[in-house]
C-alpha cells in the first residue's frame, strides 16, 4: 500500500528575530542562522536563539571563529555540561568530544554513523548538542537530522494512545558493548568501549518536551532495544515501524557544513546521522552536550 507522507511548512517556518536571520532548511525540520556572533550575543539574544532553536529543533550557526573555550562558554549559557561517557575528552578540556576523521584512515567508517538520539540510555540525556565544524571537506560530509515530534503526530490516535502507557528499554551495548567492532576501526577516535557500565534503562516510549509540551516519539534505531514487557518478536516489528516512520524524508532535512558552522539540536525531539561519504577526505569536529532532564510523559 502506497503511504503520502507530508509535513507542512508551516511547523518550520521562521519567525522574526532582532539578533540573527534565520531562513528554514526544509518544512519539516532545521534552519540556517546568519548575522550573528556568539561570542558577542547578550542574555536576550540568547533567548531568541533557544526559542528559535526550540521551534527549529536544529540549528546551523554560520561563520563563526570559535576556539574549544568559546564552544565552552556558548554550551554553558544553554545550561549544564552533559556527561560524555565511551568518548575521551580533549586533553584540558573534558567535555569537549573531538570528533575527527582522517584522510588517510583505512575505512569508511564515522563516529555516530546511525540514526540516533544522543546517549539516550542515560538518566539525564542530553537536552542540546554542540557541534562545531572546525575543518570540513569540500563535499561530503552532510548530516540528516529527523522530526521525532511530526513522527509522533502522524501515527493513528488509537496507536499514539497504546504507545502511551509504553516504556522503550535504552541500552548503548549495539554501538559501545563488546561486540561493537566497528569501534576499531575509527583510528583517530579515543572510545572506549567493551562495557556498557550498566546503563541501561527505561524511559517512556513518549516523551512530553520540557520546554514545549509537545509529545514525542523517544526511541531510536541505535540505542532502544526492546519495550518493557513485551517479547523482542513483538517488540522489534513496533519500534522498526516507528523508525520508518521517523525517516521519512517529508520529516527529515539534509544539513550541509561550512567551516566555522556551529550546530545546535535539540537532542530530545530528534535524530541525527553523520552521512559517511568523504572517505579520504579529513572532516574535524567540536562537541559538546548540555544535561537534559529525566524523560517524563
Ligand atoms: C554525532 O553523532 O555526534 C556526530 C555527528 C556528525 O559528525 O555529524
Amino acid at each position: 500500500m502506497f503511504e503520502f507522507f507530508y509535513a507542512l511548512p508551516s511547523q518550520n517556518r521562521a519567525a522574526d528575530y532582532r539578533s540573527f536571520s534565520i531562513v528554514p532548511a526544509t518544512g519539516a525540520i532545521g534552519a540556517d542562522v546568519t548575522g550573528v556572533d556568539l561570542t558577542k550575543l547578550g542574555e536576550d539574544g540568547f533567548a531568541e536563539l533557544r526559542q528559535a532553536l526550540l521551534a527549529h529543533k536544529v540549528l546551523f550557526i554560520r561563520d563563526q571563529s570559535l576556539s574549544v573555550e568559546d564552544l565552552e562558554a556558548i554550551t554553558l549559557r544553554l545550561g549544564e555540561f552533559g556527561r560524555e561517557p565511551y568518548v575521551e575528552g580533549m586533553p584540558g578540556h573534558p567535555h569537549v568530544v573531538r570528533v575527527v576523521k582522517e584522510a588517510n584512515e583505512r575505512t569508511p567508517v564515522v563516529f555516530g554513523g546511525a540514526w540516533h538520539t544522543d546517549w539516550s540510555f542515560q538518566e539525564r540525556p542530553p537536552a542540546f548538542t554542540l557541534l562545531y565544524g572546525h575543518d570540513i571537506p569540500p563535499f561530503g560530509g552532510d548530516t540528516l537530522y529527523a522530526n521525532l515530534a511530526l513522527a509522533y503526530e502522524w501515527l493513528s490516535p488509537k496507536l499514539r494512545a497504546q504507545l502511551e502507557s509504553l516504556d522503550a528499554i535504552h541500552s548503548p551495548e549495539r554501538a559501545y558493548g563488546a561486540e561493537a567492532k566497528h569501534n576499531d576501526l575509527m583510528e583517530n577516535m579515543a572510545v572506549r568501549y567493551g562495557s556498557h557500565d550498566g546503563e541501561v534503562r527505561s524511559h517512556p516510549l513518549v516523551i512530553r518536551h520540557p520546554e514545549t509540551g509537545k509529545k514525542i516519539l523517544f526511541v531510536n534505531p541505535a540505542y532502544t532495544s526492546g519495550i518493557k514487557g513485551m517479547r523482542p518478536a513483538e517488540s522489534q516489528p513496533l519500534l522498526d515501524y516507528l523508525f520508518s516512520i521517523a525517516t521519512q524524508p517529508a520529516f527529515t532535512c539534509r544539513m550541509r557544513w561550512t567551516r566555522g558552522t556551529l550546530a545546535i539540536w535539540d537532542n530530545r525531539s530528534t535524530w541525527h546521522y553523520p552521512v559517511s561519504d568523504y572517505h579520504g577526505m579529513r572532516r574535524e569536529m567540536f562537541r559538546t552536550t548540555v544535561v537534559g532532564d529525566v524523560p517524563s510523559r
